[in-house]
């Protein structure tokens, strides 16, 4: 009985697993009702009494044997069958579907256009803090104190200290810019702007701005005409047209409004032109002397223009959009539309 139990015992452990069919046949030789294990346990009822409790022992270790065997088996089966793609007839030189790609934010886009067109005039990049101070923001720009000209722009002030609030317009990156070079300078900074002011389709109290500047030696209106029609141009195509209004800014004499002509109606009226043909982009100037002389800028030998556009306003003119919440709802019908575009 013991020498049939090691035969067995030496049988198993030869017999090789490496696949379904043959730890199918290990099991059906070994394992089953009327496997080997299974017909020892019989020869087990003719075993001599004395012996039956040993030999029951070792058939016992015999039977767990088979057992691990065919569940070490069926684990490396299992491993296997996940791991080959062969076993699946998985093709690995398909392409992987395409996974969900995120777009670029409108704003993001013309920001980045509009920095592309002036870079190419020669405009570098600056910045400046989104918390100002009054210096900044105000005073140096040549907004007296107390001056109604204050009240044009509906202030945030940070904690009801009156010297620090959030920037009312990049004009005040100009200020920091000037503070900290000489000319020539020919600076761009966009930005984050705020005002406190009732959200509405044609308002925000958070929107961008693009401010531009350029001081020189002779620096005229004519240049400042010049970069802007070049710009509109650029942005817009060449069928539009621009024209500057007079306007009143501290910071500028002479002010002007620039208007292009509406693309919705191309002039000839509409809701979005207000019947009138045009749509104001911003605003610009040259550059008040005062404002240089706050800078400690030379102003009998310098002179400089300057201007500044909404962000928000260019994209809704480029992508004719209607409402200026869209931009930040962050609703993907709206901004998966921009993905495609230029
Ligand atoms: N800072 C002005 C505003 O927020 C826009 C502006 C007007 C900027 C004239 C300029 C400028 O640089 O010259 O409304």
């Amino acid at each position: 009985m013991l020498e049939k139990i090691h035969t067995i015992q030496k049988e198993m452990e030869a017999f090789v697993i490496a696949n379904a069919d043959s730890l199918e046949k290990f099991k059906l030789e070994f394992a089953s009702r009327k496997g080997k294990v299974a017909s020892l346990f019989d020869d087990l009822k003719t075993v001599h009494n004395d012996l039956k409790r040993s030999m029951g022992q070792e058939l016992n270790t015999l039977k767990q044997f088979a057992q691990s065997k065919i569940d070490e088996a069926l684990v490396s089966l299992e491993n296997e069958t996940t791991v080959s793609p062969t076993a699946h007839n998985i093709d690995l030189s398909l392409p992987v579907p395409a996974g969900q790609l995120g777009a670029r934010h409108p704003l993001s886009m013309v920001r980045e256009r509009m920095i592309e067109i002036f870079s190419r005039l020669g405009f570098n990049l600056g910045e400046g803090p989104e918390i100002e101070d009054d210096w900044h923001n105000f005073t140096a720009l040549n907004f007296p104190e107390n001056h109604p000209a204050r009240e044009m722009q509906d202030t945030f002030f940070v904690e009801r200290n009156p010297d620090v609030a959030l920037r009312t317009h990049t004009s005040s990156i100009q200020i920091r810019i000037m503070e900290s070079q000489q000319p020539p300078i020919k600076a761009l900074a966009p930005g984050r702007v705020f005002r406190n002011e009732a959200i509405s389709a044609r308002a925000h109290c958070v929107f961008h701005q693009l401010e531009g500047f350029y001081i020189d030696e002779n620096v005229s209106f004519l240049d400042l005409k010049q970069a802007l029609y070049h710009f509109v141009k650029e942005m817009f195509g060449q069928d539009i047209q621009i024209r500057f209004r007079p306007s009143f800014f501290p910071f500028t004499e002479p002010s002007a409004e620039i208007d292009i002509s509406c693309l919705i109606c191309k002039g000839s009226g509409c809701n979005v032109c207000k019947q009138s043909g045009w749509v104001e982009i911003g605003g610009a100037g040259m550059i008040d002397p005062e404002v240089l002389k706050n800078c400690n800028i030379d102003a009998e030998k310098y002179s400089g223009y300057a201007f500044g556009m909404g962000i928000e306003r260019i994209a809704m003119l480029k992508y004719q959009i209607k409402d200026l919440r869209l931009f930040t709802e962050n609703d993907v019908r709206f901004l998966k539309q921009f993905s495609n575009l230029g």
